[in-house]
């Protein structure tokens, strides 16, 4: 019994917890997944799985994600990403539901799943219909030799390293670093994107891992915050545009690992429901990064506050205008937009952390869930 427990204090490598762990690895897990596949020099993006089969992806009518859970919001980013980069219409769908209804599926359809065990069985089992109907499936998965991965008839693995914590943290941000990549590729490979601008988002890119090594800086800050918050029965989370997934992700975060309901919306559908839990005990998380529509959201901040809401917000690092109406502001540093749930997501992962911590929940092995959702 001792030797388990201290080999698991040598797993953790010196964190209380793997999830910490874990989300204290982004900056190295980001920089392995884009790492060999970035070739500035040579301007190219080099994805084998992508290279072999680049007339799928460029016939393409349309792209179909599916995943469930966290992989399901990293699809969401990528949706926003991709329709951005390559102007193709891009469906994100929970693969659950997916494969019970009959779904409209083209031949010359690609379906991306996401998972980040590759063992999820709804994603399977969606992914396997894709097939059957035609469609071309490539896998985005983070376990090397996983069910998904050998399902796929392509794929391109994220490299976050084995995961441990039940909640999902380096999986969700190298997904989107993969999924960027391949829209920048697609993109490129159509003549969607200049040459230009292609560099640029390299560039923004291979400054990722950087800019989250700042942002984790902010994590005795987050804790403090997390101490006022902890005994909240309700959050909610907004977020507009590339951060809309993002509020979603914060949710779900609290919710499995601390146990305190918490719902994630894009800021403008506020004023159709969610408005009226507005009121002194309700803390809102809001995602007010300067270039993502900031007028609108500084004009959702304002609603919330009038309704003497709590607001804790994740502002890129010198705003002025959100500090001086948020009770609380978590700085990010300045990011291209389509880039920003990289960072944006690290300040949430860390609340949910800490509020669980404080509340002496099982961090890492929250009730009723697993790693690995293999029923159905
Ligand atoms: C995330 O924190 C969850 N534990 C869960 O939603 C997870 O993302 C989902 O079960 C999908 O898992 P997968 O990526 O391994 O397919």
């Amino acid at each position: 019994q001792e030797l388990k427990l201290n080999l698991e204090q040598i797993e953790k490598g010196g964190y209380p917890h793997f999830m910490l762990k874990e989300i204290y690895e982004q900056p190295q897990a980001i920089r392995d997944t884009f790492r060999g596949r970035m070739r500035e020099h040579k301007g190219i993006i080099k994805m084998a799985g992508v290279d072999d089969h680049i007339d799928k992806f460029l016939n393409a009518k349309r792209l179909v994600i599916l995943a469930c859970g966290t992989s399901w919001h990293a699809g969401l980013v990528a949706e926003y990403i991709i329709e951005e980069l390559v102007r193709v219409p891009v469906e994100v769908e929970y693969a659950s539901e997916f494969r019970y209804r009959n779904p409209v599926i083209e031949k010359d359809d690609v379906v991306i799943a996401i998972s980040q065990s590759g063992e999820t069985a709804d994603t399977m089992a969606a992914m396997k219909l894709a097939k059957e109907h035609g469609a071309f499936v490539f896998g985005v998965c983070n376990v090397v030799g996983s069910s998904i991965s050998r399902e796929a008839h392509a794929g391109a693995y994220t490299h976050a390293g084995p995961e441990i914590g039940v909640a999902s943290t380096k999986a969700f941000t190298t997904q989107i670093t993969v999924l960027t990549l391949l829209g920048l590729k697609i993109a490129k490979a159509k003549g969607k994107i200049s040459t230009s601008d292609f560099h640029m988002h390299l560039e923004e890119l291979r400054l990722i891992p950087e800019k989250v090594e700042e942002a984790l800086k902010n994590n005795e800050h987050v804790r403090k915050i997390a101490e006022v918050y902890k005994d909240a029965s309700n959050c909610l989370y907004l977020g507009r545009g590339f951060n809309f997934p993002v509020a979603l992700e914060g949710a779900l975060k609290l919710k499995e690992i601390s146990y305190i309901h918490a719902e994630g919306y894009p800021a403008a559908e506020m004023k159709h429901g969610p408005i009226a839990l507005i009121d002194e005990q309700m803390p809102v998380v809001v995602i007010a990064t300067r270039r993502g529509h900031y007028d609108k959201i500084v004009s959702n901040i304002q609603e919330i506050k009038s309704r003497k809401g709590k607001i804790i917000a994740i502002v890129t690092k010198g705003d002025v205008t959100v500090k001086e109406l948020a009770d609380h502001v978590i700085e990010v540093p300045e990011v291209m937009d389509s880039m920003s749930p990289l960072l944006t997501t690290i300040p949430l992962q860390l609340l949910s952390y800490h509020i669980a911590v404080m509340l002496g929940k099982n961090v890492d092995q929250p009730r009723n869930l697993a790693k690995s959702v293999t029923v159905e």
